[in-house]
């Protein structure tokens, strides 16, 4: 399978949702990456059901939905009604993760486990056989365009293996100051969907970047 590159709505305009969505639709891009935060379990806030709602009446690829909230359980029907196609949760926010992952999937949505930068990716042992995705933050959550923090390569190509060991068919997902200077080597280590924020909506020609993105 060739790699995804999934944009990061977080960095989009949200005085012209429309155009942004339907330029991602035109767009070489794989997924829409639409985060979530609940001002609790990162320090910031920034959109909830009614957005997420208008971007699926334009949405025409798949909603990757990354849920930085405290208690993420409570809304698992909520963001199945709101369209999400993948829900990922953070494994620092979920003290039952396997039953978290199973209800996700008893809906019929993929499931995903977010570790933050400093998360040791053996947590996931138990459990890395069940999941579709692995978002590995490659920067604080909170925040579109902060700088990727290096150790990640390493926590990929660890990661790649553990999965391998496993048996594993989830997908490697960077998540974090991906940009132009650093995919190529995020994929060479294992990388499987990179998110892109700042790097796609601050480019002067989007519709370029994400081409070039998806280039190997
Ligand atoms: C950070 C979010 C990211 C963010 C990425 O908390 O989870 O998805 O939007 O943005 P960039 O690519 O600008 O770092
Ligand atoms: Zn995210």
């Amino acid at each position: 399978m060739s790699h995804l590159i999934a944009p990061s709505v977080l960095s989009a305009d949200f005085g012209n949702l429309q155009r942004d969505i339907e330029l991602i639709n035109s767009s070489d891009a794989d997924w829409f990456h639409i985060d979530i935060m609940d001002g609790a379990f990162v320090p910031n806030i920034s959109f909830g059901f009614p957005v997420l709602k208008s971007i699926q009446k334009y949405a025409k690829k798949p909603l990757d939905v990354h849920l930085m909230i405290v208690d993420p359980d409570r809304y698992t029907q909520l963001f199945k009604d709101a369209g999400a196609d993948v829900l990922t949760v953070h494994i620092e926010a979920c003290a039952h993760l396997h039953r978290s992952i199973q209800n996700i999937k008893a809906l019929g949505m993929k499931a995903g486990v977010a570790l933050n930068p400093h998360t040791s990716i053996h947590l996931l042992e138990d459990i890395i056989a069940d999941v579709d995705l692995i978002c590995l933050m490659s920067v604080n959550p909170g925040f579109g365009g902060q700088k990727f923090i290096e150790n990640t390569y390493s926590k990929v190509s660890a990661l790649k293996k553990l999965i391998i060991e496993k048996n594993s068919n989830a997908l490697i997902e960077i998540d974090g100051g991906v940009d132009l200077n650093n995919y190529k080597k995020l994929l060479a280590a294992g990388a499987d969907v990179l998110v892109a924020g700042n790097t796609v909506f601050g480019s002067n020609n989007p519709l370029q970047t994400i081409t070039q993105l998806k280039q190997i």
